[in-house]
């Protein structure tokens, strides 16, 4: 493609993107956080886009040093289109660079492999546990009770289920450190030197990490029942999955686990958290991806140039709820928006919040792209949308045909300035990026800004995940790590060889 096509063709996404997930408008933003056929064409394994072709890793360890706010949104990008792309009849989530982990009832996570899944749960392989956010994790969220247990339910009544995944450099760095072979105080891998000693210990027990210079990575992913999706199932990406066998229609109060308390069903993903090191990045890159079909976003801006002769304006991109979503009626309203219906019990019932039933509740992103919904955010937004709208463009142009992919969109990534860690709930002050990054399915009910709101709740990714949520004395860096903990079950006994 020459130039001058190429330039067009991002003009056109642009506002193919924005008519698909906005209003009609016609909108031509400044072009920032560009990337060219020639780009995402090196993204894929075979160096040519094609549709659901599979797309490789980004090197974290090679993370430029000298870097900008577009370089971390596009690592987080192609991260995102490595994990969900195809491998064999499965994604790579499914595949042993990645471990579901579960948690058992003392909080205490467990690393299972791909190839474990199915032998553990007596099923055929490839089948996934996931759970509902349980209420447990009230007890790791600063101040408590606020919504730890707080529940969603689809429009067409599908509860949302959640999975917690790491790679295998992400458990075997745990590993080493639950095992007393690397210091507790050792912070996430940030550089090559920080890597080799746990790829050397993962060696040591008999384990190659294909994947290394990914370096560490951890994942929540969010799904509804593949039958109840808005629109049509093959714009979704698939998994089958062990989760809880609710009982209950909605409008109940309750709805209890029957027997057999779990059964196989095939999920859709409708949002993904894609975290991880890079260069010089030990705090993690907090990202996060979503189905564009899932709710609509609130008003944001975006800069555009009017002329080539003055400078870029910010241009309002007013909500607009027309359409189908999973998780807003039809032309629904922000008013009386974002309010839970229904809490997950300690026995893992759903159980309708007071006042409420069991019921789909409407949901919009509060701040789009991570963003005050206002003027100061538009040329971060105009970023995260120029590269949305290249990636969809390239990947629904795709030679094959539209690919799966193209049906998520990233909202946004936050990270700090230095590398250095977030110390409190409010310690904004080196954070770049989506500073209010919330997903819609995740931290639904977190978005809101304002007095009366705890800090932590108010404060997008690193609000929750820094390092004093949990330790309250020293600094323990991997602590902005919810999973990440020593007394996760290690992959292999101390001192023992993996079998
Ligand atoms: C309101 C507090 C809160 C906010 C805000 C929050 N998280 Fe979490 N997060 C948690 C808790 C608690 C867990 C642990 C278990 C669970 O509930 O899934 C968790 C778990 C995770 C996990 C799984 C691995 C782990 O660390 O346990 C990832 C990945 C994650 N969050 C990413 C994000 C991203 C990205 C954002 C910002 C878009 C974010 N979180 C915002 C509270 C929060």
């Amino acid at each position: 493609m020459c130039a001058r096509a190429a330039i067009a063709a991002t003009a056109a996404a642009v506002a193919l993107f924005l008519a698909g997930q906005e209003a009609e408008a016609q909108y031509n933003p400044v072009a920032s956080c560009s990337l060219s056929p020639a780009e995402f064409q090196s993204w894929f394994q075979d160096g040519v886009i094609a549709t659901n072709g599979q797309v490789k890793f980004a090197d974290s360890v090679a993370f430029p040093k000298d870097n900008s706010i577009c370089d971390f949104y596009k690592w987080a990008h192609q991260m995102f289109l490595w994990i969900t792309s195809p491998k064999g009849n499965q994604i790579i989530l499914n595949s042993p660079a990645f471990y579901n982990v579960l948690i058992d009832a003392e909080g205490n996570g467990h690393y299972v492999s791909n190839a474990q899944n199915g032998a553990l749960l007596g099923l055929r392989s490839g089948v996934n546990k996931f759970s509902l956010r349980s209420s447990k994790s009230d007890e790791i969220q600063p101040g408590g009770q606020a919504g730890g247990g707080d529940s969603l339910l689809s429009l067409n009544g599908s509860v949302v289920y959640f999975g917690v995944h790491a790679n295998d450099v992400f458990a075997w760095f745990n590993t080493a450190v639950t095992n007393g072979d690397l210091p507790d105080s050792t912070p996430f891998p940030a550089s090559a030197e920080d890597l080799a000693p746990i790829v050397d210990y993962a060696l040591e027990h008999g384990a190659i990490l294909p994947d290394s210079q990914a370096m560490t990575m951890e994942l929540k992913t969010s799904w509804i029942e593949a039958d109840k999706v808005s629109g049509d199932i093959s714009d979704y990406i698939v998994m089958d999955a062990e989760v809880p066998n609710y009982q209950g229609n909605v409008g109940d109060a309750t709805w209890t686990i029957g027997t057999p308390s779990t059964v196989v069903k095939t999920l859709a993903l409708v949002g993904m958290h894609v975290v991880g090191s890079v260069q010089g990045h030990s705090e993690l890159v907090w990202a996060s991806f979503e189905h564009r079909s899932n709710a609509p976003d609130n008003d944001f801006y975006i800069s555009v140039k009017p002329s080539p002769f003055v400078p870029p304006i910010a241009v309002k991109v007013p909500y607009n709820s027309a359409g189908n979503w999973n998780f807003m009626q039809t032309s629904g309203g922000r008013e009386g928006a974002l309010v839970s219906q229904m809490t997950v019990a300690a026995n893992g019932d759903l159980v309708a919040t007071p006042g409420n039933s069991i019921r789909p509740n409407d949901v919009y992103r509060v701040n789009p792209w991570g963003g005050e919904p206002d003027e100061s955010s538009a040329g971060n937004n105009t970023q995260l949308v120029t590269l949305n709208a290249n990636v969809d463009f390239m990947l629904t142009n795709a030679p094959g045909g539209k690919d799966v992919r193209a049906n998520y969109f990233q909202l946004g990534a936050v990270w700090t300035k230095d590398g250095s860690l977030p110390s409190s709930p409010g310690d904004t002050g080196q954070q770049i990026g989506s500073l209010l990054l919330a997903n819609s399915t995740m931290e639904t009910y977190h978005q809101q800004v304002g007095p009366g709101i705890k800090p932590a709740f108010q404060h997008g990714c690193f609000g929750c995940h820094n390092t004093d949520a949990q330790s309250g004395g020293a600094v323990t860096p991997t602590f902005v790590s919810h999973l990440f903990s020593k007394s996760n079950a290690p992959l292999v006994p101390a001192g023992g060889k993996q079998k």
